[in-house]
């Protein structure tokens, strides 16, 4: 077996395309988050971990409680052994420590097991979520590695949550929970009289939980609790619960018990036997629905297939994008963990460890769903829809909004609404579905538009706050959700929000061009126009001499050589030169002065140097801990922006050099500095002026997936989609000699192989042939649906 940047706690085994966690008391939790896209569920090396259905907040099944130490919340299985009163876990927590042998984690696509041995059992549970179905499936193979028979009871353990979370008046909140055990199917069901969120009828206190929790186990369950008390016992702990001591649960039900759930199950192994043994724990809307789910479960073979289906789901999406580089690690994050990542845990979980969500956020969402483009563009034109539906008339959103209640917090962050053109336009690159534009969806608060008009409406509304030097005003903020207070007073700048609503104009022009209709060409004017002036303005005003201010505000500056703190901000220089803003002299400038101040060991920062206290007219921002999130840390996915910058600057060997200093498996390699999953990205990688300089955190629920993978396919490889084909624009580090890279473009599949000569220099030529035909300059023609495009590049130094 190939054992992939083994360190002390795990390796990655490309063949499973799993990454294996060898022993559970890893730097911090590390997890997988698993949804299908209405059901979810977090799950840890250590076992433990919560349930939700389409709001992780809203509508949590099971409680939870977030503790990156103890990790002593979850959905747990305990098995005693009948004839000698033994018991454990058959994951570390909560009774697996310290007793569980030969532990391993392999945390998959959609999937975990966790195994060990104890007691001479081998047992290996393994945790997914249906690929259709409000249902996660726990699957326990146990195997008698004695001669003797072995009696064994499993006994689950949850507490239903049902609705809110936290219910952190749970002795109020468990009076509304009745459980109910059926005989006949051997289901253990959970109801709850009381949803605290607004009734649609407008009485108070007046909406019924709408879903039922079930949970039931093959073989059928012979005993059942719902009471806490007689489950784990007076002052007992779940190391070690009273029905396991004792071997009994009580058969409490009803409403008056605490609303927890423990079904008992037995299995009795020969020598050398294996058998298994099944949990389903969900959430329907009607009794006949699980009902027909948990019989469905109850054939045998039923998990086996479900999972095969899990599997073959993720190995099909995300194979509509392969590459072969000479670096694993990036063959690693591109062929599964980014776009993973990205879907499963902030498009359809959107909930994880760090921070359980369940929201869209107006600008979060739109950004991920970048991730689908070249594996399945309709769930990027879902969104936009989504999110569409969410902006006002004129022009303003939501900054996010609820599933399940449809309604949200109105603030007026100035580029949230801009996210929803920029994506639009990347989504015609990627299909060429120009009658997208003109489809209809509603607006938020009355009438309804074209996709056209809602971004019309966005641009319009952002054109129309300008300060009086033509810079857009920032209002409640932009991007960064820290500098919450800059704008109160209306007067604010932002400097990044220019820059960007000067690319989008010009994306947004490139997008009406391809429609090609009066009105577009019409809009077309205006906004070249308005280009223009911006990026007068921006040269003329923002410019400080080595790089570009990031903000001005009542008290002055942000982001200038005369600020003692933030004195360079990176989003403003990454977006001009991602755009081209500057002259050829000052590019040269900025990017000195990136490599200077802002690219760091661990990552470029997003400021420097950080707040060290509070500072009421800038925002949060300065309110966290210095090096801290926000406060002049590596903010990962603004520093993914940093990658695309350089690489559009024409550094191709400085490019890869960002990427790797916060490229999570190169991190992974000293996992006691870095703490964090080196298989996900993290949201944050701790600044120089904290005492845990390089020290990763708040994983998995990141916007950085997304642009990682954008990041390292579209601009790293170079291969990206625009209105009129794709074009090939690499920019390898000089040490990539050969790569291979496989991806799907308007119904076409292309193959390409780059051969690189550059020597990672800053003026490349690029030479293509596709299917052995040469082909001028670096755009290709678009082939035919169904097509199977061969094309080979060779990337020169010109
Ligand atoms: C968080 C928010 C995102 C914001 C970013 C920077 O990740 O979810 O919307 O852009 O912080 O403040």
């Amino acid at each position: 077996m190939n054992k992939l940047f083994r360190n002390k706690y795990g390796y990655f085994d490309p063949e499973q395309h799993e990454y294996v966690i060898t022993r559970p008391d890893t730097p911090r939790p590390w997890s997988n988050i698993i949804s299908n896209g209405t059901y979810g569920m977090t799950i840890t090396q250590a076992g433990s971990g919560y349930s939700w259905i389409e709001h992780a907040q809203f509508n949590r099944l099971t409680r939870w409680d977030q503790d990156l130490t103890r990790d002593n919340w979850g959905k747990y299985v305990y098995i005693r052994d009948e004839d000698t009163g033994k018991s454990w876990s058959p994951t570390p927590k909560p009774a697996g420590i310290g007793k569980l042998k030969d532990y391993e984690c392999r945390h998959g696509l959609g999937y975990t097991t966790i195994s060990g041995r104890c007691q001479d059992v081998q047992s290996s549970i393994t945790y997914f979520v249906d690929s259709k179905s409000p249902v996660e499936v726990w699957e326990i193979t146990l195997k008698n590695l004695s001669r003797k028979k072995k009696n064994l009871s499993l006994f689950s353990y949850l507490e239903w949550s049902l609705g809110m979370a936290p219910d952190w008046h749970r002795e109020f909140d468990k009076i509304f929970i009745t459980t109910e055990f059926e005989r006949k199917t051997g289901i253990f069901w959970a109801t709850k009289t009381r949803w605290a969120l607004p009734d649609p009828s407008g009485r108070p206190w007046a909406r019924p939980y709408e879903y039922r929790g079930f949970h039931a186990c093959f073989p059928k369950a012979v005993s059942f609790d719902s009471d806490q008390r007689s489950i784990i016992g007076d002052l007992g702990e779940n190391q070690a619960p009273k029905c396991v001591v004792t071997g009994k649960l009580s058969k409490l039900q009803g409403r008056c018990n605490d609303g927890v759930a423990s079904l008992q199950t037995r299995v009795s192994l020969r020598g050398g036997q294996t058998k298994k043994v099944v949990f389903v724990l969900g959430g329907t809307k009607t009794a006949a629905e699980a009902r027909r789910i948990v019989a469905r479960y109850g054939k045998p073979g039923a998990v086996d297939k479900e999972l095969a289906a899990v599997k073959g789901l993720w190995l099909g999406l995300l194979g509509q994008l392969q590459v072969k580089t000479p670096d694993q690690s990036v063959n690693l994050l591109v062929n599964q963990w980014l776009p993973y990542q990205a879907i499963s845990c902030r498009m359809w979980g959107r909930s994880a460890y760090y921070q359980t969500g369940g929201a869209y956020g107006y600008r979060d969402q739109l950004q991920d769903s970048l991730a689908t483009l070249p594996l399945n563009p309709k769930i990027c034109r879902d969104h936009i829809k989504r999110a569409a539906a969410h902006q006002f008339r004129d022009g303003t959103t939501l900054h996010w909004w609820h599933p399940i209640t449809d309604d949200g917090a109105k603030k007026v962050n100035s580029d949230d609404l801009l996210w929803l053109p920029f994506v639009t336009a990347r989504y015609i690159q990627e299909t060429g579905d120009k009658a997208f534009l003109n489809e209809v969806v509603p607006f938020y608060d009355k009438g309804k538009g074209k996709i056209r008009e809602h971004c019309r409406a966005s641009i319009e509304q952002v054109l129309g706050r300008p300060s009086p030097r033509g810079i857009p005003t920032i209002v409640e903020g932009d991007w960064n959700d820290g500098l919450s207070c800059i704008g109160f007073d209306g007067t604010a700048e932002s400097v990044w929000l220019a820059e960007f609503l000067y690319g989008i104009l010009n994306d947004w022009c490139d997008a009406l061009a391809y429609v090609g209709d009066r009105q577009a060409e019409k809009d077309i004017k205006r906004y070249k126009r308005e280009a223009k002036r911006l990026a007068t303005a921006i040269n003329k005003y923002a410019w400080d001499g080595d790089w570009y201010i990031r903000a001005t505000h009542a008290n002055g500056i942000l982001g200038s050589k005369k600020s003692k703190i933030g004195k360079i901000f990176l989003n403003a220089q990454t977006w001009a030169l991602m755009y081209g803003l500057p002259t050829p002299a000052r590019k040269k400038k900025m990017l000195a002065a990136l490599n200077k101040h802002l690219y760091r060991d661990y990552g470029p920062l997003l400021f420097y140097p950080a707040f060290s206290k509070p500072d009421p007219g800038i925002g949060h921002l300065s309110q966290y801990a210095p090096g801290l999130r926000e406060n002049g840390g590596l903010y990962t996915h603004a520093g993914c922006w940093a990658i695309i910058a350089e690489a559009i600057a024409g550094t191709p060997d400085r490019a890869f050099k960002v990427f790797n200093s916060f490229n999570p498996i190169a991190r992974g390699k000293k996992p006691d500095h870095y703490y964090a999953e080196p298989y996900v990205t993290p949201g944050n990688v701790d600044g120089p002026q904290s005492p845990n300089f390089g020290r990763g955190g708040w994983t998995w629920y990141t916007g950085s997936a997304s642009w990682m993978y954008r990041a390292l396919t579209d601009y790293i490889m170079g291969i990206r989609a625009t209105t009129d084909g794709l074009v090939v624009d690499p920019a390898v580090p000089a040490s990539w000699k050969n790569y291979t890279f496989t991806r799907k473009y308007r119904g076409a599949t292309y193959t390409f192989t780059v051969r690189n000569k550059s020597k990672g220099a800053v003026k490349r030529k690029v030479s293509l042939t596709m299917n052995g035909k040469a082909i001028k300059g670096n755009r290709l023609p678009i082939a035919n649906k169904g097509a199977k495009v061969k094309v080979d590049v060779v990337v020169e130094s010109a």
